[in-house]
């Protein structure tokens, strides 16, 4: 089974619908980043050029299926029209009269439809099949390429696709795929995951998975906490997860068997409270206090892991990022990360944020626009979005 890329269809003239994924930050009424919608302009701009009638849709945010100007996409077309240099058309609800009017007369080159949010209708997250019937009836060719939502089985990644026999993946989405899929199938060795953020729970398929495929694995950030403790290190009032000890153990267990070798924090800056303006670097936490970030014997053995290695792959940051106090041990991360010499993925959200904060975007092989589509890609789950575009 294989997918066509944008550039294997015809799109000449046709109604070319784009599912790209404009779920970007809005403040004050306005894009406050605009990185995902930067990474869709290559294929947008190839539709224009090859004479495509263009209609773009994104969900934005989670308005549970009611209009609700607060997740317009209008300031999303204000973006776009400037970058783009064309008329951007934004009909007020995405499927029904409007909508379609405006896609049969959008003007090929010059002038793109952005359907309004696709979650002001509540069947597009249900997968629902007459919503995606009208959103088929929009286009004569599908092209996906919203990675950050192709784990999502939607009407608009999913239900609708099978109304088309031209379907494809925008280069984005193929880009992404291509990175995702050479970790898991054949990474440049040794392979070094590092795993962060809050929650162990959030991340077992994730853990499972990549024990299997890397050879080192560096654990930070509140989910260490759970391992740490599981392994009977005192945290203090630290956050841990105590329902799931045995799974850490469980888990540390596999790592063991299979020669994985896990890294786990060594130091910890605690303090009483994530907003706190000072801390202590302990090996233990006292009670009371609570670990916020690693500390600085940690940084450097997280470093140190990844010389020499010949891929890496990090998601989610190593302490509470949000507090300059305690973002170190994430931008140190961010800095191990870019430094290395070979292939680097970075999977979304605050790692990917750390790395650009650190203005390091450039040394790093791919910076994943998908939090969660990266995670499920990491777990080996298929992509609904992805296998929906399969001949
Ligand atoms: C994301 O930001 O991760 C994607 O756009 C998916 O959004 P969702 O989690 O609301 O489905």
């Amino acid at each position: 089974m294989s997918i066509r890329k944008i550039d294997e269809l015809n799109l000449e003239h046709k109604r070319v619908f784009i599912r790209v994924d404009f779920n970007v930050p809005i403040s004050g009424g306005k894009v406050s980043d605009t990185t995902r919608i930067d990474a869709a302009l290559p294929t947008i701009r190839y539709a224009l050029e090859h004479r495509a009638r263009v209609i773009l849709a994104s969900h934005l945010g989670r308005p549970k299926g009611k209009v609700n100007p607060e997740y317009s996409m209008i300031p999303v077309g204000q973006v776009l029209g400037e970058k783009l240099g064309v008329e951007v058309l934004v009909p007020d609800y995405p499927v029904g009269d409007a909508a379609f009017k405006l896609s049969r007369d959008v003007k090929a080159g010059s002038q793109v439809v952005l359907l309004e949010n696709l979650r002001f209708d509540p069947g597009e997250t249900a997968g629902d099949e007459s919503f995606a019937e009208k959103l088929a009836e929009l286009a004569d060719v599908y092209v996906n390429d919203a990675f950050g939502t192709a784990h999502r089985s939607h009407a608009s990644t999913y239900t609708m696709v099978k109304h088309f026999e031209e379907r494809g993946a925008g280069f984005l989405l193929a880009r992404e795929v291509e990175f995702f899929e050479k970790l898991l199938t054949s990474p440049p060795r040794p392979f070094v995951g590092i795993l962060g953020g809050a929650k162990v729970s959030d991340k077992i398929g994730v853990i499972r998975n990549l024990l299997g495929l890397v050879d080192k694995l560096v654990i930070g950030g509140a989910m260490a906490n759970t391992f740490l403790a599981a392994r009977g290190v005192p945290m203090g009032a630290s956050k841990v997860e105590e329902e799931r000890f045995a799974l850490c153990r469980e888990l540390l267990d596999i790592a063991d068997k299979k020669g994985v070798e896990i890294l786990l924090p060594v130091d910890l800056l605690a303090s009483d409270s994530v907003s706190a303006t000072s801390y202590e670097t302990v090996e233990e936490v006292p009670a009371g206090m609570m670990a916020l970030d690693i500390g600085p014997a940690t940084r450097e053995l997280f470093a140190k892991a990844l010389e020499g290695s010949g891929a890496v792959f990090w998601n989610g940051p190593m302490g509470v990022f949000e507090n300059p106090v305690f973002a170190e041990g994430t931008l140190a991360v961010g800095r191990a990360v870019a430094a290395h010499a070979g292939m680097s993925v970075v999977g979304g959200g605050d790692s990917a944020a750390a790395v650009k904060k650190l203005g390091l975007a450039d040394s790093i092989s791919h910076i994943s626009t998908g939090g969660g589509a990266s995670l499920a890609m990491m777990e080996g789950s298929p992509l609904p979005g992805v296998v929906a575009l399969m001949d």
